[in-house]
């Protein structure tokens, strides 16, 4: 067996050394001699680019490797590891890297989603690799299996947490009763959600992580413009309350299914806030923690979870890649491509039937509860429990206004179209003095 010096050399060039970065730059110094020996190569890290040369780095990101200059750091190397995130420059360095011959691994999820396509043709045109397993959910093992390990079997179905900050978030209202605002100033003191949480509460970055999903799992590319995307900032501590008394959790799901039509087959992919019942394996994934559930033909069920961002977590993924890219450099070969030749069409969610939980505040008269069920009714929704509570009135009895009640009504599946068409007519009606929440019902 040839010794670690003796082994030939990879370039190894690191885009960003912030949260992810610097610790995929530790377990390479740290675990340099046993990487070396996996890859049958010594990765050398060629050089580190960052935005800021001046900021103080840790001890394991050298101060001498540090560049500004990414293009032409890009251009020196055999590997490229993105860490550094957005869509530009990253989108060109990485097809810069490929023109040149490099192999990549990215944890890029939005730029994945975004311009995946781009990436793939490049590393196909140029006889690259291109790894991602960073880029959905963390550490777990999720883009290799769904890609390589069920490559044989057809995947129907697969609801996951995919997003660590609006996962603690909603375990926090759960937990704490604390209103959304509380919660997430809480997730921020600790580190688990950025000082910009855009991404994560309004949904996209599980919007992105469910594109990457349904392309791997359906054989198709799935845009992020495909994704219907709602986020949790709507979701109220009244309504956490209402998921609690119905002995369910409310979590955000990214869904990707297959959905079979008369005429053809189609894909849904979407990501909503839902209540899910307590006996649902998801609903037991507590804090920043991710998990995803995988309906298979053949394989059945399949639950993987663990720890869907952080540092360290997340650079152990792209360590993996990293070893498998390397792999081909020293033996040769390429791992998987694309795979599109389902080429399936996205279901508008209009035609989708879902479950739903809806919460409106409504005069408290006679016939109000048969107008409500009069209008789910003439759209073909059908009622499946209703509970009801009258608001109390904090004027004095003079000046009382007419008596309130809060009604929460959950339905049995319906054409998502039909419960919109309801929503609206509820909207207009003086009956209905607000639609307080409407939210779906997944994991029965
Ligand atoms: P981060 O802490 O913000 O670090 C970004 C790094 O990239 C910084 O070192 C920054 O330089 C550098 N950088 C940014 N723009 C640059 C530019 N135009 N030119 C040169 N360098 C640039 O980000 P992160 O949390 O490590 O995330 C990195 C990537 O991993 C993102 O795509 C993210 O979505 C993905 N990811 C992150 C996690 C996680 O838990 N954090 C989990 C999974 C996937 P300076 O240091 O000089 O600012
Ligand atoms: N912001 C993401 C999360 C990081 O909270 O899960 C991992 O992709």
């Amino acid at each position: 067996m040839a010794q670690f010096h003796e082994l030939p050399a990879l370039r190894v060039a690191v885009l960003g050394a912030g949260t992810v970065g610097t610790e995929v730059l530790r377990l390479i110094d740290e675990q340099g001699e046993d990487l070396a020996h996996r890859v049958g190569a010594r990765l050398e890290v060629t050089g580190v680019a960052v935005r800021d040369l001046s900021r103080d780095r840790r001890p394991n990101v050298p101060a001498e490797l540090l560049t500004a200059d990414a293009s032409a750091l890009v251009r020196q190397a055999d590997l490229v590891i993105e860490v550094m995130g957005g869509i530009e420059p990253a989108r060109s360095l990485l097809l810069e890297a490929m023109s040149h011959g490099a192999s990549v691994v990215t944890a890029n999820k939005a730029l994945l989603a975004q311009d995946g396509a781009a990436l793939y043709e490049a590393a196909d045109t140029h006889g690259v690799d291109l790894y991602f397993e960073a880029a959905v959910a963390g550490a777990i093992p999720l883009v290799r299996p769904v890609r390589e390990s069920l490559a044989g079997d057809r995947i129907q179905r697969v609801l996951g947490i995919v997003n660590g900050t609006t996962n603690y978030i909603l375990d926090a209202m759960t937990r704490s009763g604390a209103g959304f605002d509380d919660a997430l100033a809480t997730a921020q003191e600790l580190g688990y959600a950025e000082a910009d949480p855009t991404a994560d509460v309004q949904g996209h970055d599980a919007a992105a992580k469910a594109s990457i999903l349904a392309s791997l799992a359906f054989h198709t590319r799935v845009r992020l413009s495909d994704v219907h995307c709602e986020g949790i900032t709507e979701v109220t501590a009244q309504d956490i309350a209402a998921a609690t008394r119905m002995d369910r959790s409310i979590k955000l799901l990214s869904i990707i299914e297959r959905v079979p039509g008369e005429a053809e087959e189609r894909i849904s992919a979407r990501v909503y806030p839902a209540l899910i019942p307590n006996t649902h394996p998801l609903a037991s994934v507590s804090e920043a923690y991710n998990a995803v559930f995988i309906e298979a033909e053949a394989a059945g069920s399949l639950m993987f979870y663990g720890q869907g961002a952080g540092g360290a977590p997340t650079a152990s993924a792209i360590l993996g890649d990293v070893v498998s890219a390397g792999r081909h450099r020293v033996s040769g070969g390429v791992g998987p491509r694309e795979s599109r030749y389902a080429a399936l069409d996205a279901i508008p969610l209009d035609e989708l039937r879902n479950a739903f939980y809806i919460s409106l505040t409504v005069q408290d008269r006679p016939g109000v509860l048969a107008e409500i069920a009069g209008t789910l009714s003439g759209y073909g929704i059908s009622i499946s429990t209703i509970h009801q509570e009258l608001v109390e009135s904090e004027e004095s009895d003079t000046e009382r206004p007419p008596q309130q009640a809060h009604i929460g009504i959950t339905t049995h599946r319906a054409l998502e179209s039909a419960m919109t068409a309801s929503l609206d007519v509820f909207s207009s009606t003086s009956t209905v003095l607000s639609i307080d929440s409407v939210l779906r019902l997944e994991g029965e």
